[in-house]
């Protein structure tokens, strides 16, 4: 359709995506067979690629899904499959039209497996180097907390030699906070931010996704983040939303992931509107492309089926996206 080809060619920018979040099972499944690692055998979802896409379907939760999404990121072993992986997702964002990407990884996922920090950030440098000499994509990497694990665990992987030297070197732009929410406030990471902020880093937080919108001013507040992953329930907050408006702090919303986890009910409850209404800045993403049955272009036209938005909104979405981004100058005016 036309709007379909629209979307697809707007030039987009995707802030939440996690790398380990475009493990498709197909792939998970052959890197299992590969590396030998035994899958649950007490889960039926595992028995076969076929079976564990319908598992995916029925969701009931954040949690439920980083279950399956924390065993499906136990097959990555080696720097080749952190870059096939990466790779994989570049490949799909390029044909939906993404000129820049800044992605998400979960270093202690992989470190508290045993899989050593710089063999994961040398499989997706590579993918990131690719996709910029192949695809003309400019990439970001930004490395998340699991905040389900205790703060002393975030520490430690934030002052690890090689976490430093990748901090220092501007291999990495920023930090974020993901993993499970409600039983995990945002002040808990308060010095984890502080010291992020004092070695120069941008900041982030997943926040008002399940969690309410109080987790959203806390992060702003306690983590000085100067985005907010998802946001959602900032829509219920009338003088919270006014504050995020008027400073301009760009909310990343991934409208399919909020459905698939039964954050909202469907598309039209994501509130696309309220935000627009509200001056609210936002980017539109995938979170988790493998998943949640959709990459980027499928996101951005669930939300135009949704909101039937007009060719103006759709330009404010861009741009914001575009000027939300954490990459230079240059290449901001070379994407407007
Ligand atoms: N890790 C991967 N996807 C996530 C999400 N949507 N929320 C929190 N943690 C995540
Ligand atoms: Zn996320």
């Amino acid at each position: 359709s036309p709007i379909h080809d629209f979307l697809k060619l707007l030039p987009k920018c995707e802030h939440h995506i996690h790398l380990e979040g475009a493990l498709t099972p197909p792939v998970l499944f052959q890197l299992a067979q590969r590396n030998n690692i035994t899958l649950p055998q007490d889960d039926d979802a595992f028995q076969s690629s076929e079976f564990l896409l319908q598992r995916y379907q029925r969701f009931t939760s954040l949690d439920d899904f980083l279950h399956y999404y924390y065993i499906g990121m136990s097959v990555l072993i080696h720097a080749s499959d952190f870059e096939a992986l990466a790779w994989d997702y570049f490949e799909h964002a390029s044909a939906d039209g993404v000129h820049h990407a800044e992605v998400f990884f979960d270093p202690q996922a992989h470190t508290s497996r045993g899989v050593d920090y710089r063999t994961v950030l040398e499989g997706f440098q590579a993918a990131c180097k690719r996709a910029t000499q192949e695809l003309g994509i400019t990439t970001e990497l930004i490395t998340c907390y699991l905040r389900h694990l205790p703060v002393p665990d975030c520490l430690e992987t934030f002052h690890h030699e090689a976490v430093q030297e990748s901090y220092k070197s501007g291999e990495i732009r920023g930090i974020g906070l993901d993993s499970s929410e409600l039983d995990f406030p945002p002040h808990l990471f308060e010095e984890l931010y502080t010291k992020a902020k004092g070695t120069g880093l941008r900041l982030t937080s997943h926040a008002g996704e399940e969690g309410p919108s109080h987790y959203i001013s806390s992060a702003l507040d306690d983590l000085q983040v100067e985005r907010i992953d998802h946001g959602i329930k900032l829509a219920g907050d009338e003088a919270l939303m006014k504050r995020v408006a008027t400073q301009a702090t760009m909310l990343t919303v991934c409208p399919m992931s909020n459905v698939v986890l039964r954050c909202v009910k469907e598309i039209k409850d994501v509130p696309i509107r309220a935000f627009l209404d509200a001056g609210v800045k936002f980017s539109i993403n995938s979170d988790d492309p493998a998943y949640f049955g959709g990459y980027i272009l499928d996101n951005y036209c669930a939300v135009h089926e949704a909101f039937d938005l007009s060719i103006d909104e759709w330009t404010t979405i861009a741009r914001a996206g575009i000027e939300g981004s954490w990459c230079g100058q240059t290449r901001k005016d070379e994407m407007h």
